[in-house]
């Protein structure tokens, strides 16, 4: 790390005291942005750490529905996401119009949101999941066949594990479909012995194709857990730092050069600081939208 990069760091460290703030940062946050964060983890942790933090303000280095989760579920806090145009592809592939006319094609399925939709979209479904509960929270709705916004990638791996009929919605994550399956037997071939390592996010294809299938911490935690020394990890790049810090005598492969999400990388140091200086950008949802998506999200977390 540079001398620009400490003093950025001492001063993030400095103002955060002085505002009783919490920083939280995603598994795909570049590194620099994970070092400073009290919290790195995955979309359920930070949901979870965000409700139970006793900070005043919230700093989430994420995207924008991460950054509306929290405040979802801590609407007295300010939350503060370092940069409004930090969206998410897949998220805004559903508006509340569209899952309206999905709702009425498909009338009287309960609707699986994951948790990459929008404050509003979640208010209009019965039920939040990550990529981490996914299998869990649709094998717990009492109904034979549920509505799965807006992940078909994730939706179809969730049918291949339960016996419920889930009607998938046209949604995708660009970044995850940029993961070929040719890219993941090449480096299988350069690397015979690697274990495979999805996310779910991830096309069919490659999700075939992996040996273990899993979130963001549930990969850091198999590939800390397992015996294997190789692994190929078919997921966004960001993950890599954290799996190489964490295990040294381990290593980890990128199938292709593709599978970097440009809107996660747009949190950085500096904008950390200027949200912790300037009080940006503060994440508002209106009461009535908190109160039916919260509805979504603790039934998720019951779970
Ligand atoms: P995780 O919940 O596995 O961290 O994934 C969130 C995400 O946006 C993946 O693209
Ligand atoms: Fe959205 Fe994909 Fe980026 Fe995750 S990696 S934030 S799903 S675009």
């Amino acid at each position: 790390m540079t001398s620009t990069n400490d003093n950025l760091v001492d001063r993030i460290q400095d103002l955060k005291k002085q505002r009783n703030a919490v920083i939280l940062a995603h598994n795909y946050q570049l590194a620099e942005v994970q070092a400073i964060a009290d919290f790195a983890g995955d979309s359920l942790e930070l949901s979870r750490k965000a409700a139970a933090t006793a900070a005043d303000v919230i700093v989430f280095c994420g995207v924008h529905f991460m950054a509306e989760t929290a405040k979802i579920l801590s609407p007295h806090k300010t939350v503060l996401l370092p940069d409004l145009h930090a969206g998410c592809p897949m998220a805004n592939m559903i508006t509340v119009d569209q899952l309206r006319e999905f709702k009425a094609k498909y009338p009287g399925r309960p609707v699986v949101a994951y948790v990459n939709t929008s404050a509003d979209v979640k208010a209009e479904s019965d039920i939040c999941c990550t990529s981490a509960n996914a299998v869990k929270v649709v094998e717990s709705i009492d109904a034979p066949e549920v509505l799965f916004v807006p992940d078909k990638c994730l939706g179809s791996y969730v049918a291949s594990k339960t016996s419920k009929k889930i009607v998938l919605y046209p949604g995708y994550c660009p970044t995850h479909h940029r993961i070929l399956g040719r890219h993941v037997m090449e480096q299988k071939a350069e690397h015979p012995n690697a274990v495979v390592i999805a996310h779910p996010e991830c096309t069919p294809e490659v999700v075939g194709l992996a040996d273990a299938v899993a979130s963001t911490s549930g990969i850091i935690k198999y590939a800390a857990e397992s015996d294997q020394k190789e692994f190929i990890v078919c997921t966004e790049q960001g993950i890599l730092h954290r799996l190489r810090k964490d295990n040294p005598n381990k290593k980890f492969y990128s199938p292709g050069s593709l599978n970097v999400c440009p809107n996660m990388k747009k949190i950085t140091l500096e904008k950390v600081l200027w949200a912790l200086e300037d009080m940006v950008y503060p994440i508002e949802v209106p009461e009535d939208v908190i109160r039916k998506a919260k509805a979504a999200i603790d039934g998720m977390v019951a779970i």
